[in-house]
């Protein structure tokens, strides 16, 4: 198997079942896929989108109330975790660790100087030491950035909003720090957007990607109160970043469907909780570790099982495809991480595990 560095890769198979990228497994809202035939058939494709973004931008900072500082939309989470390490080209780049990897390719082209710091595997759960991450962030030099997944993918665990203020504070004069907030709806946690003194030096990644279930459509955005750099991300991204289709839909939607679509996420955040539980536990009774999860996707540890193996016996025996998490920093070939779908999948893969590697 080649590296794998995201999920939702098929190589051209089709009909699969797709535990391996984490959407919301209630799909898509109505008025959010009627937001998109509308600005289809109204011939949005036909034009260019607006290259300021002035209306879909008013449209998120009323969705989310944030009348305090700057949102630039951006093509996906992904975009935006570029373009802030574009704009700060820090020296040195200190990751929590093991994470999404999405910076690592970006950084080498760069000549970004990669650190780690490492949660610490405990029973069922991953965790993160504030005092010691404290410890080493005093150790990185000036102009340093801390890339902090929270909740965090692949493990599932959260980290609370006041250690990374607390973090932020102690660091304000040396290092900005990039939370990556992807997942945040999906959990039910309230996140950084509406802190009333968010430090000068902290930037949030929000995605619509996951909440709406929506990969393709490619949209999320930066929020932060620094002026300065808010103006150096926005002229590193390129000219109508995000596609006119995207634009009007997500403006449309939150505009008209603001109610509807909060209480969408609060619905959503009940039904994975209830799905993420009752999956934990089938895992759980056919031998599997499973990590304590707040979000949409679990990872689960199968000693002796080698995920290469795991993930091929469940595509060839029950078109199932999962995330082999080996290529996450810190993990090793008996990770994999499976997204929270209904119960009906959920039971399928169990199934098939079991019927795969009896006796595990
Ligand atoms: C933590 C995290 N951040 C960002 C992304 C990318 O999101 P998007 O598809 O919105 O670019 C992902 C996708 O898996 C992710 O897991």
């Amino acid at each position: 198997m080649n590296e794998v560095v995201h999920g939702g890769y098929y190589g051209g198979l089709t009909d699969v079942i797709d535990f391996s990228v984490n959407l919301n497994p209630l799909g898509t809202p109505g008025e959010l896929t009627n937001a998109i035939k509308t600005c289809f058939k109204e011939g949005v494709l036909q034009k260019y989108p607006d290259y300021r973004y002035t209306e879909l931008t008013s449209s998120i900072i009323s969705f989310y109330d944030l009348h305090q500082g700057d949102v630039i939309p951006t093509n996906g989470a992904s975009e935006g975790i570029n373009a802030v390490l574009f704009a700060i080209r820090p020296k040195e780049l200190l990751v929590i660790e093991p994470t999404y990897g999405n910076h690592v390719y970006l950084s080498k082209a760069l000549g970004i100087n990669l650190k780690h710091f490492l949660m610490s595997e405990e029973t069922s759960r991953f965790i993160l030491d504030i005092h010691d991450l404290i410890r080493s962030v005093k150790k990185l030099g000036k102009k340093s950035l801390i890339l902090w997944t929270n909740p965090n993918n692949p493990t599932g665990a959260s980290s609370s909003s006041d250690d990374i203020l607390s973090l932020a504070l102690e660091v304000q004069d040396k290092a900005y720090l990039l939370v990556d907030e992807a997942y945040v709806e999906l959990s039910g946690m309230t996140g950084l957007l509406n802190v009333d003194e968010l430090p000068n030096n902290v930037v949030v990644i929000r995605s619509f990607t996951k909440t709406f279930s929506l990969p393709g459509l490619r949209i999320g955005f930066i929020y932060l109160r620094n002026k300065e750099e808010a103006l150096k991300i926005k002229s590193i991204l390129p000219s109508w970043n995000i596609n006119s289709l995207a634009e009007c839909s997500i403006k449309r939607a939150l505009s008209y469907h603001e109610k509807e679509l909060h209480t969408f996420i609060r619905r959503s955040v009940k039904e994975i909780a209830r799905l993420r539980t009752e999956f934990a536990d089938l895992l759980k009774s056919v031998g599997l570790k499973v990590f304590n999860s707040v979000t949409n996707f679990l990872l689960i540890k199968h000693e002796g099982i080698p995920t290469e193996l795991l993930h091929n016996e469940l595509l060839k025996k029950c078109r199932i495809f999962i995330r082999p998490a080996s290529t996450f920093y810190g993990l090793n070939s008996y990770y994999s991480r499976v997204s929270v779908r209904n119960t009906a999948d959920n039971s399928l893969l169990v199934k098939c595990i079991e019927r795969c590697f009896k006796g595990l």
